[in-house]
């Protein structure tokens, strides 16, 4: 297993928990500070080296296919204008990757989410990117993907992305059953999704980033509907063999629900020199 370049992208989930944002857009495509999160998703996978990208969507999802396609009419209202700034933008964002879609047709969760890129991604390792997350790499660093790569590679096995969860919100995440066999890095044993914190083995946490095998689809098309009648991809991820889970030198900033949008929002705008000060002005009137 060597270089990972495709990369899948579910983003055909309901989006309940950010009604009524959703009754008529993706979540995928609120924004965060000055874009929107598929965005940020995108652009993590394509600075980990992944050139070809598949978009799980589904009905109401259009916008997100209608953002990094090429717009004629706005390239063309931008060149008469002058607006050769915007245009550069515009231009690179169209020419960001070469991304595919293809439709969930039913929401029954993430691990169908998954298996629809079964014949897209073939039997070459691949990379799941939850479209509802950002992840920013610590100074200095790889992009999270790119560091989960890196370990498929050294270690040539799957790989996880995982995080220190607090107490309280052990219930919300996959947690793991591992051992540690190196800084950062897990041989994991089990993983239990969201379980209540007295049976969780653990307090490490699936992230929203994974690097897979194709061996992973077989086990999806055998995964009985679990928790919320989904078909969990935690729930095919424990009848893995040996596989990973690997602390990224990066941040998460969860866009999963309203507060948690709120809260990402008001960390990155803290973080980028051109909005803080507008902020913080605006507290101060
Ligand atoms: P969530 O678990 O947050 O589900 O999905 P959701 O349906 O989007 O949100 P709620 O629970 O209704 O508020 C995590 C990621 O997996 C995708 C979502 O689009 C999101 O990016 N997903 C989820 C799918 O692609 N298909 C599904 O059936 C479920």
């Amino acid at each position: 297993m060597e270089k990972v370049t495709k990369a899948v992208i579910p983003a055909a989930g309901f989006g309940t928990r950010f009604f009524p944002i959703t009754k008529a857009m993706p979540k995928e495509m609120v924004p965060v500070v000055d874009k929107p999160v598929i965005q940020y998703v995108v652009e993590e996978a394509v600075a980990s080296g992944c050139d070809d990208i598949l978009i799980i969507t589904g009905r109401n999802k259009r916008a997100i296919e209608d953002h990094f396609d090429v717009s004629a009419e706005l390239n063309m209202h931008l060149q008469n204008s002058g607006n050769t700034e915007l245009l550069e933008a515009s231009e690179r964002l169209s020419d960001l990757a070469n991304i595919h879609y293809i439709r969930q047709k039913e929401q029954r969760g993430l691990g169908d989410a998954v298996l629809c890129a079964k014949q897209h991604v073939g039997d070459e390792p691949f990379a799941v990117l939850l479209g509802d997350t950002i992840c920013l790499p610590d100074t200095g660093e790889k992009p999270c993907t790119a560091q989960l790569a890196d370990m498929l590679v050294k270690y040539q096995q799957p790989v996880i992305g995982v995080e220190v969860v607090p107490e309280h919100k052990i219930k919300d995440y996959g947690i793991i059953d591992g051992k540690l066999i190196e800084d950062r890095v897990y041989q994991i044993m089990d993983i239990i999704e969201k379980p209540s914190p007295e049976e969780a083995p653990s307090n490490i946490g699936a992230m929203g980033r994974y690097v897979l095998t194709s061996e992973i689809f077989e086990i999806l098309e055998h995964t009985a509907p679990g928790r919320k009648g989904e078909i969990q991809l935690t729930d095919a991820l424990a009848k893995y063999t040996d596989y990973l889970g690997v602390i990224a030198k990066s941040t998460r900033y969860d866009i999963g629900d309203i507060d948690t949008w709120i809260v990402s929002n008001l960390k990155l705008l803290m973080m980028d020199e051109r909005y803080k000060n507008l902020v913080l002005q605006a507290l101060e009137k």
